[in-house]
């Protein structure tokens, strides 16, 4: 048993912060065992790990991130989504048919999601299965956590991104024969067709008979951008809506489901994600780089739909998940400036959406209840700090202003995760 001494922050619920100034969290074999102001018995059998001073919060969890777009990360916003993939993001993802390209930017993005202190992380790769395999050995050796998907696509791109369906089916197979066995892994693969426009309807049905046979999630892009949306319509002229497109093929929560975006989800595509517990991966970044919209947050917690934050690198052009916080909170002031009908979000919410609700997708994870698997950040803001800030008031500070220099330790189930190399 170990025990973390320090203050201790996180969010059970989503309107309240727990606060544990000077305690100590109890951690056995990677789990929370409780939260005690006391060692008990004296402590004699625990090892205590000192932060006193520190600050002890939940580690990030990014929902949705392009792996293979980190070169691309800060330039070329310039364009709408289908202008922007077509001249910026398809000849990026083009060299990682060459693993030697996707060694060298995959192990730097591997590095900074870690710097950032994102711990978990839901990815896209490129149509690539050996790139794709490399992120995987690279997420496995750093101890951190991952769904990786290989992208499947057969339309609508460049040749160099196109495969046959039985390309994509064997190598799917391939990535779950070597990563999908163990349940209890940390690194998994995640059935990826792009999104509709991206795939014709055999290779949707490929994909949702392969994410059916070997029960595992999906994740694509939902409702991003109007153009896209439009095109959708034109290809799917039978579905009620985009995201009853998904469900045709079985690639809308008939397994665990992330959708990006959702920025122009409503009616009848909002019951259906609701009905079918699909996850929303909110990226307010890329919503407002992309000129795609402000996504409707407030309805979706209104409604009880699970989500959570992405960064959607290179759309969105920050990594860390502190940053989309506070992306969140403004963009949902903007909605708000322009219709007072609901209320902006709260500190207390989007902390609870980047770690608790987020953190379902992964198992017990993002908070620091008893049960949940101890994925932390220790914090020093000192140089952030003056005397008489509260703690709440620490942290609030730390998400604004902090960065990666005041993370000072990171663990994922329970081990401290390090530095992880660049190759
Ligand atoms: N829709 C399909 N592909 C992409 C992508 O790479 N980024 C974003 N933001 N949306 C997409
Ligand atoms: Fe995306």
């Amino acid at each position: 048993m170990k025990a973390y001494k320090g203050n201790i922050i996180f969010t059970k619920q989503k309107d309240k912060f727990e606060v544990y100034e000077n305690s100590f969290l109890l951690v056995d074999n990677g789990v929370v065992q409780s939260i005690v102001r006391e060692l008990p018995n004296g402590g004699d059998a625990i090892e205590v790990v000192d932060y006193t001073g520190k600050l002890i919060i939940p580690a990030m969890n990014d929902m949705h991130v392009h792996a293979p777009q980190y070169r691309n990360q800060g330039i070329a916003m310039d364009l709408e989504l289908l202008p922007w993939l077509n001249n910026y993001t398809f000849p990026e993802e083009s060299k990682f048919a060459e693993p030697a390209y996707a060694k060298r930017v995959y192990s730097r993005f591997v590095r900074d999601m870690w710097r950032e202190g994102t711990m978990r992380s839901v990815v896209f790769a490129t149509v690539h299965c050996e790139s794709t395999r490399l992120l995987m050995q690279l997420f496995e050796k750093s101890g951190m956590g991952a769904f990786v998907g290989k992208v499947d696509m057969n339309r609508n791109c460049p040749d160099a991104l196109k495969e046959t369906i039985e390309q994509s089916i064997r190598e799917n197979e391939a990535l779950v024969a070597e990563f999908g066995g163990e349940k209890n892994a940390l690194v998994k693969p995640i059935i990826t067709p792009r999104f509709i426009p991206s795939c014709t309807p055999e290779l949707l049905s490929a994909c949702g008979k392969l994410a059916a046979k070997h029960s595992l999630p999906v994740q694509s892009h939902l409702s991003e951008n109007t153009q896209e949306m439009a095109l959708v319509r034109e290809l799917e002229p039978d579905s009620r809506n985009y995201g009853d497109a998904y469900f045709k093929y079985g690639l809308f929560g008939q397994t665990p489901t992330i959708m990006a975006h959702c920025v122009w989800t409503r009616g009848e595509e909002l019951e259906l994600i609701k009905n079918n517990n699909v996850m929303v991966a909110h990226c307010p970044t890329s919503n407002m780089n992309l000129a795609s919209g402000l996504a409707p947050v407030r309805s979706f917690l209104d409604n009880n739909i699970r989500i959570g934050l992405g960064s959607d690198i290179s759309g969105g052009h920050e990594l860390s998940i502190f940053r989309m916080m506070v992306y969140a909170i403004q963009t949902s002031k903007i909605r708000y400036s322009v219709d007072k009908s609901r209320p902006f979000l709260t500190l207390s919410e989007v902390f609870w959406i980047a770690t608790k609700s987020a953190g379902t997708f992964f198992g017990r994870v993002g908070s620091f209840e008893p049960g949940y698997e101890f994925d932390a950040l220790v914090i020093d803001d000192s140089e952030l700090n003056f005397d008489d800030y509260s703690l709440l008031s620490r942290l609030e500070r730390f998400i604004y202003l902090g960065d990666d220099r005041y993370i000072m330790h990171r663990f994922c189930r329970g081990v401290e995760i390090k530095e992880p190399c660049v190759l």
